[in-house]
This record gives structure tokens, sequence and C-alpha cells, in this order.
């Protein structure tokens, strides 16, 4: 099954995207760190292809660490940047401006060549919803984004973020990919990058366990006291025993798998099984020769 649904105003901030790449002299995407490749946007990547990227895993304080190591290290292999980040509490200005100007570096120089003038880098700065990009934006200006008009190849409409390394971002609307396949969604879904109401909680919710009792099963059994075997059991038979510690019951004690996928879903985002990337990075190619 895949979703295939592209609301309006998606489709409009994917054209403001097209016309404002001559402005730009790089993309920065933002991604979550906890679901590296589900949380990209494959069709913007191709739209913005001609500009340099770097790619930012962001809320890197929910990722677990070594994975998003080996994450970062299986893009550059793929010849990608990508540098993780917090924005909640960090303000990532000089890391990425140093990034940029090493992607640059032949470009800049050219240019300081023609112009002599060494003007600030622009990056467009785009992801999909919930990634943490007004997040990033407000960090990175100091919560001053300021819109700066009056330059040549500025126009007034266009929002410009200064930040206090010689960057200039260019915001840009959260855009969810057109289709987007029933495993993507699911990953989605679990850390509420779409509404909990487009697939049935209860699917989110057995999907998230069964990824948790492979990723995290001590977390999952400590959480709700079951027996430390619990966690080896068939995943529809845990999830009844969860649903029986958080008395998720119906009226007869049925089981109440949308209230005990709802629990699942807001431990999980709320860190108490710790901290947790749901996608593995791909095994590392080894270098030949
Ligand atoms: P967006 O513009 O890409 O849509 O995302 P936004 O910045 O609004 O961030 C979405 C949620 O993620 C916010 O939480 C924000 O505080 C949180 N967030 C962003 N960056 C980080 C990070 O690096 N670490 C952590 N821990 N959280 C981050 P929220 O307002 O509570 O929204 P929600 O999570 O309830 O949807």
């Amino acid at each position: 099954m895949s979703i295939n649904w592209y609301p309006g105003h998606m489709k409009k901030a994917t054209d403001e995207i097209r016309q404002k790449l001559s402005l730009v002299d790089l993309c920065c995407e933002i991604r979550d760190a906890r679901i590296p490749s589900s949380s990209a946007n494959e069709a913007l990547r191709l739209l913005t292809a001609k500009k340099k990227h770097i790619i930012l895993l962001n809320k890197k304080d929910m990722a677990d660490a070594k994975e998003t190591e080996k994450w970062i290290q299986a893009l550059q292999q793929k010849g990608q940047t990508a540098l993780a980040i917090n924005a909640v509490h960090e303000r990532p200005a000089k890391a990425l401006y140093d990034l940029a100007a090493t992607l640059l570096a032949e470009e800049q120089s050219k240019r300081k060549e023609q112009s002599r003038i060494n003007r600030e880098i622009r990056l467009l700065v785009y992801g999909i919803p919930n990634a943490g990009k007004s997040t990033f934006i407000n960090a990175m200006s100091g919560k001053r984004s300021a819109a700066v008009g009056d330059r040549p190849g500025f126009t007034k409409q266009q929002q410009w973020i200064k930040t206090d390394a010689d960057l200039l971002l260019l915001d840009t609307p959260g855009i969810l990919p057109k289709k987007l396949t029933e495993r993507q969604s699911l990953f989605l879904a679990c850390t509420g990058a779409i509404r909990d109401d487009i697939l049935p909680l209860q699917d989110i919710g057995y999907w998230l366990l069964e990824l948790l009792l492979t990723l995290a099963p001590k977390a999952v059994t400590d959480r709700y006291s079951l027996a430390e075997n619990e966690g080896e059991r068939e995943t529809l038979g845990v999830m009844e025993s969860i649903a029986r510690y958080t008395g998720s019951l119906l009226r007869g004690g049925e089981i109440d798998y949308t209230r005990t996928a709802a629990i699942l879903l807001d431990d999980f985002r709320k860190l108490r099984f710790g901290r947790i990337t749901l996608e593995s990075a791909p095994i590392a190619q080894k270098d030949e020769g």
C-alpha cells in the first residue's frame, strides 16, 4: 500500500522552492535523526540537485548517538555532507558556515576574483514538517529573523534570515513527499511528522512496539514492569500485557488497542524508552584497495 496525498499548499511550496533556487548558493535539508531516511524528501532533493547540499540530522538528543554517527558516515560514503544538531539547545552557525564554505570553496574564490566582494553564503533551508525547521531557524537567527529586502537579487517578499556567522538563510514551508510508502508513513507517524489520524493508531502502535522489541526490548519490559523474557514474545501478546499494565481495557475487560497504541507513542516521543533511532544506518561498505 502506498499513501498518495498531496495537499495544494505543498505543491505551491514546491513551486516556491523551484523559484528561489537561483538566489542561493547551497541547500540545507533538515531531517529527523531518529528516522534519517524516512524524513528525507527525495523529490526536493532531485529538484535542488544542481546545488550542493548539507543534511542536518536534527533532534540528535532524541536519537541513539552511535547510530547518528553511523548515519553520518553512511551519508559521507555516499558523497553527502551531514551534521548532527540539536536545534533546541544549539546554534550551529559556525559549524554550518565552515561546512558550507568548504563545499563552496571553488565558487567562492572565483567570485572573489571576479567581483572582489566576499559576500555571505546563502542557504535555502527545507525539510518535512516537524523535523525542527522553525526551531532551527529561530536558533540560527537568535530569534531575530530579519527580512533583507533591498539588495541586488533579493525581492522584498523573500524572508532572509540573518545569522551571526556569515550566512543568510532562506526559509521554506515544510513539505512532505508526494508519495509515501506504508513503511515511510509508519516511521513518520511514530515521530509525529504526520498526523496520528492518517493511519489507524493501532497500526502505528503495533509497528512501533515491534521496532522497540528489536531495538530496545529491555526499555519496554522495564517501562511496563513486564517479565524480562516477555520482550521475546510475539508483539501482540506484549501489547496485551502493556494494555493490562496501563489499564487500557474496554468495558468487559477487552483490550483497548487504540489507547495502548497512544500510550506507546507518547512514551516513545517523550523519550521514556531512552534515545532510540528507529531507522538503523545502512551497513558501511568497506573501502576497497
Ligand atoms: P517544523 O518547523 O519543521 O515543523 O518543526 P518545529 O521547529 O516546529 O519543531 C517540531 C517539534 O520538534 C517542536 O516540539 C520542537 O520543539 C521540537 N524540536 C525541534 N528541534 C528539536 C531538537 O533538536 N530536539 C528536540 N528534543 N526537540 C526538537 P513541540 O512544539 O513540542 O511540537 P510537537 O513535538 O508536540 O509536535
